[in-house]
């Protein structure tokens, strides 16, 4: 690895909301978004609506499978379902006027509508977005010409294929408001650099002096060795734009870091577990990570009040460790077309 120490990305592109609504075309709709496990697919009907960058989604499992749209109807833009999860019996129903979608999205009905010269409903199904599972986990991307799920997460589907990721259930989701821009919370995901300052028991139970970081493609590995010397039994991975995947031998979380606003980004934390795991031991599993994320939540808020301030621009990044933060910054600077030294550069 080159011992380049990099220029941290401008404070601007970290606080100005037009880089916001850039950020959610470039980045949010053109990338693959875990939704959720197929485990909530399972049966006809059953739908999962999430919002990814402002952007609402909505899966069905439909007779043969499972399909994703646009939470959008074709009328007048009505939601076909909140956020959340349920099922429907046979069509996805708009919660504005009633249009009737069938589960392959087709318009089925547009109820009470009366005559309509030029109306053609074959025209106004729902808009798909793509939908891949890989082991169980339901992802969508927006853009069509988007390389395949497999080609984009293939280094981490090679490190876990002896892992049992099937055997594991949705357990709970836990989810966090934080008043930070979503770069923020991800670069501080990226690096363990923090991790003796600002994580007290996890730093007793990792020897952090011999905690690495690994690219491969554009997914970064975390490798933390227990202090006792023990195996890693852990796998700690990172995809684009903002997903965090950990994976121990007695259960995994994924992490979403989705941006809400310029400066707001929303944590969701779906944990798996396999069947036979008590709930008390689900219960120290979560508490364990909460303590590890309000410490996260804490630092990254207080690193966004000072990125709004208006006095701090750019820093540099460590070469021994934040070289995935030097990564991703790079990511982002390719898909926005935002230079470091035009951070303010409009379409
Ligand atoms: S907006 Fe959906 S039926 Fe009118
Ligand atoms: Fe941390």
């Amino acid at each position: 690895m080159p011992h380049i120490c990099a220029e941290t990305l401008p404070a601007a592109l970290y606080r100005d909301p037009a880089v916001y609504e850039r950020e959610r075309r470039r980045i949010f709709a053109r990338s693959w978004q875990l939704i959720g496990h197929q485990a909530q697919l399972a049966e006809s009907g059953q739908w999962l609506a999430v919002t990814v960058a402002g952007y609402p989604v909505i899966a069905v499992r439909g007779e043969d499978r499972i399909r994703a749209f646009h939470n959008v109807c074709r009328h007048r833009a009505g939601p076909l379902a909140p956020e959340g999860e349920g099922r429907c019996e046979r069509n996805l129903v708009c919660g504005y006027h009633g249009w009737r979608y069938a589960l392959d999205g087709r318009l089925a009905s547009a109820r009470d509508f009366g005559p309509a010269e030029g109306f053609d409903p074959r025209e106004y199904g729902l808009l798909p977005l793509a939908c891949e599972i890989w082991r169980g986990f339901v992802f969508v991307t927006m853009n069509p010409s988007a390389p395949s799920l497999i080609a984009t997460i293939g280094p981490l589907a090679e490190r876990t294929t002896r892992m049992p990721l099937e055997s594991f259930r949705p357990g709970r989701r836990v989810t966090h408001e934080i008043r930070c821009n979503w770069k923020t919370y991800v670069e501080n995901y990226l690096e363990g650099y923090h991790v003796p300052i600002v994580h007290p028991a996890l730093n007793a139970a990792i020897d952090s002096s011999r905690y690495e970081i690994e690219l491969d493609g554009d997914i970064v590995f975390h490798y933390a060795p227990p202090r006792s010397g023990t195996p890693v039994s852990g796998l700690w991975a990172w995809m684009w734009p903002s997903l965090g995947i950990n994976v121990y031998t007695s259960g995994m979380s994924v992490e979403r870091m989705w941006p809400v606003a310029g400066a707001r980004t929303r944590l969701d934390y779906l944990y798996f577990f396999p069947e036979d795991l008590s709930e008390a031991e689900k219960d120290a599993a979560i508490a364990a990570s909460e303590v590890t994320t309000a410490e996260d939540i804490a630092i990254t808020e207080a690193v966004q009040r000072n990125l709004n301030a208006g006095i701090y621009d750019r820093g540099r990044l460590s070469p021994r460790h934040e070289t995935a933060v030097a990564l991703f910054q790079n990511l982002v600077t390719r898909a926005t077309g935002f230079s470091p030294e035009e951070p303010q550069a409009r379409e």
